[in-house]
């Protein structure tokens, strides 16, 4: 899960607008940030310091220093100065000079997304980064990977959300798999026991080791329908890895094999999820804003 973003910016005693405008940026990708929490003596006189340095945020999570800078050529001259002598004196500091322009291509460097993320409209912040979702993929394709050994699973995907998450997981698996994919349609609240299936699966299951793949696992309605109508395929075996855990809202109890992240009872949209057929293709996983779902 991503730090929380537990310095929202509220009351925060900023210099500049453009400090407050970085520090919402920072809240929007839930990256944390302490702002000027260090001060680098630079120039000594008989022991006295008589010049220091405060860069203007630390970014823990990338433990990075990064210094604001203006338009106005006098104050960024002076402030190159200032960090050339603070590199020289503190090799092990982190530190970046950073103009408007610069620091969206910087967290898009960092993997937390296109620079343009931050103006989508019904998007409240990013929950989980597309670095965090890369690195958790790959630890769910390794332990798959080991808990198979010498099989050759089945991957079944319910379509359309688990798109994302299906192409990068199986990228990670390194056994021969074949993949499958069922088209359902969504729960219609009337009360009717059958699953309806858009699209059923092209090949046979009886007898295989079937992983079902799964977006989000919210109330687990979805997912014990789908369970039921599986084993009705007798498989040997039927296991479940589903990347997002709503546990807050399980109605159902359904067994989860693998999760790639527990999240809180939000709605969320990106990396192949979606709200009314939209932000799917978001690399990121990001909470809609509340006032949509009211
Ligand atoms: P369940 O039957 O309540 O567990 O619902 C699971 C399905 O609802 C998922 O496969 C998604 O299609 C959809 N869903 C549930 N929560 C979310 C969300 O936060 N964002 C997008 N789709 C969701
Ligand atoms: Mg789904």
């Amino acid at each position: 899960m991503p730090p929380p973003a537990a310095t929202r910016v509220t009351s925060t005693p900023f210099a500049h607008e453009s400090e407050v405008e970085f520090a919402r940026i920072l809240d929007f990708y839930g990256i944390a940030w302490v702002y000027e929490p260090r001060s680098f003596p630079l120039r000594w006189e008989d022991e006295r310091i008589v010049e220091a340095f405060t860069p203007d945020f630390f970014l823990p999570d990338l433990n990075l220093y990064v210094e604001l800078t203006t338009m106005r050529q006098r104050l960024a001259t002076e402030k190159n100065r200032k960090v050339r002598l603070l590199r020289e004196l503190y090799p092990e500091i982190k530190i970046r000079l950073l103009n408007k322009k610069d620091y969206l291509s910087l967290l898009a460097k960092y993997g937390y997304g296109p620079p343009e993320a931050t103006k989508l409209p019904d998007i409240d912040r990013v929950l989980i980064t597309a670095s965090q979702i890369e690195r958790r993929v790959g630890e769910l394709g390794a332990q798959i990977s080991r808990d198979y050994t010498s099989q050759s699973p089945i991957l079944v995907g319910v379509l359309k959300g688990v798109l994302c998450f299906m192409a990068d997981l199986l990228r990670h698996i390194s056994l021969p798999v074949s993949i499958d994919f069922l088209a359902i349609s969504s729960y219609e609240g009337d009360g009717s026991s059958a699953l309806s299936i858009l699209k059923d699966l092209d090949q046979q299951i009886g007898e295989r080791h079937v992983l079902l793949v799964e977006d989000i696992v919210d109330t687990g309605m979805t997912l014990n329908r789908v369970l039921e109508y599986l084993w009705s395929r007798e498989p040997a075996s039927l296991k479940v890895c589903c990347l997002l855990d709503k546990r807050a809202r399980r109605l159902v109890d359904v067994p989860l094999d693998y999760i790639g992240f527990e999240i809180p009872d939000e709605f969320v949209v990106g990396y192949g999820l979606d709200y009314q057929q939209r932000y799917r293709n978001l690399p990121f996983i990001a909470i809609l804003k509340h006032e949509l779902l009211a």
